[in-house]
């Protein structure tokens, strides 16, 4: 893993940008394996600022993202459908046949699940995935004791996960209890893997996937065993790390 420590969350998003941008300047037709969350929020930004410099073209990228919650049609503002189209794709030249986001609202969860894995496979595999990281160290939506063998699947979210993404909802109970989330499986197989963490509520999360032991409790540690990931955190979210 290469970690790079920031002075704040502007240097991480714009360092991020630059690194999916660069991406995507080498392979035009790359695969994107994308994340939602508060953290991104500020790379899709310096992404769209990029793309209006006509310094990167998204004519030919596919996307694919990590998850959506189980039951949120894509015109409700908290699915992450919407959250996709309003902080990125609809303000760059992506081709929206060219954007893959789980449908919660299907009733063959199954197929929906096998069908996403089969066409991530049929574009060769995600090139460069961005993640960022729960505060109990899930990435998409894979909680604590997930198989690291999963796929796509069905899951149910850990009460840490539905407490802390009601920040994003009226009540705690509107929070939806299930997500469709790309397995640790899918996310190991992407070729490159951005890492984004940002603030004091991600150090503990981000100490254990890095110098912890790998161990489903937090399932980001999976992360050591891949060969390419760059973990970008400002000082706070590095603040347990031990980086000698
Ligand atoms: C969400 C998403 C994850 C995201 C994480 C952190 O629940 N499913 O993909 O990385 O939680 O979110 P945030 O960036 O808002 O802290």
């Amino acid at each position: 893993m290469r970690i790079i420590v920031v002075d704040n969350y502007e240097e991480m998003s714009k360092k991020a940008a630059n690194m999916v941008a660069s991406q995507v300047i080498l392979k035009p037709n790359s695969v994107l394996g994308l994340a939602t969350g508060d953290t991104p929020v500020g790379m899709y930004e310096e992404i769209i600022s990029l793309y209006k410099n006509e310094e990167v073209d998204f004519s030919k990228v596919k996307t694919f993202n990590l998850d959506e919650y189980y039951g949120l049609s894509k015109e409700n503002p908290q699915s992450y459908y919407y959250y996709m189209m309003n902080h990125l794709f609809n303000h760059v030249n992506i081709d929206e046949n060219n954007i893959n986001i789980p449908n919660g609202m299907v009733d063959n969860i199954e197929s929906e699940c096998k069908n996403y894995d089969k066409r991530i496979v049929e574009v060769g595999g995600i090139d460069l995935q961005v993640l960022g990281i729960g505060v109990n160290g899930h990435i998409g939506f894979n909680e604590p004791d997930i198989s690291f063998e999963s796929e796509t699947h069905l899951v149910n979210l850990d009460e840490k996960t539905i407490e802390s993404n009601s920040r994003f909802f009226n009540s705690k109970e509107e929070v939806p209890t299930k997500a469709i989330s790309m397995g640790i499986k899918t996310i190991m197989h992407s070729k490159k893997i951005i890492l984004l963490a940002c603030g004091n509520s991600k150090a503990n999360a981000i100490f254990e996937t890095i110098n912890g032991k790998i161990n489903p409790n937090m399932p980001a540690s999976i992360l050591q065993l891949h060969r390419d990931v760059v973990v970008i955190v400002d000082k706070e979210a590095a603040s347990k790390l031990n980086l000698e």
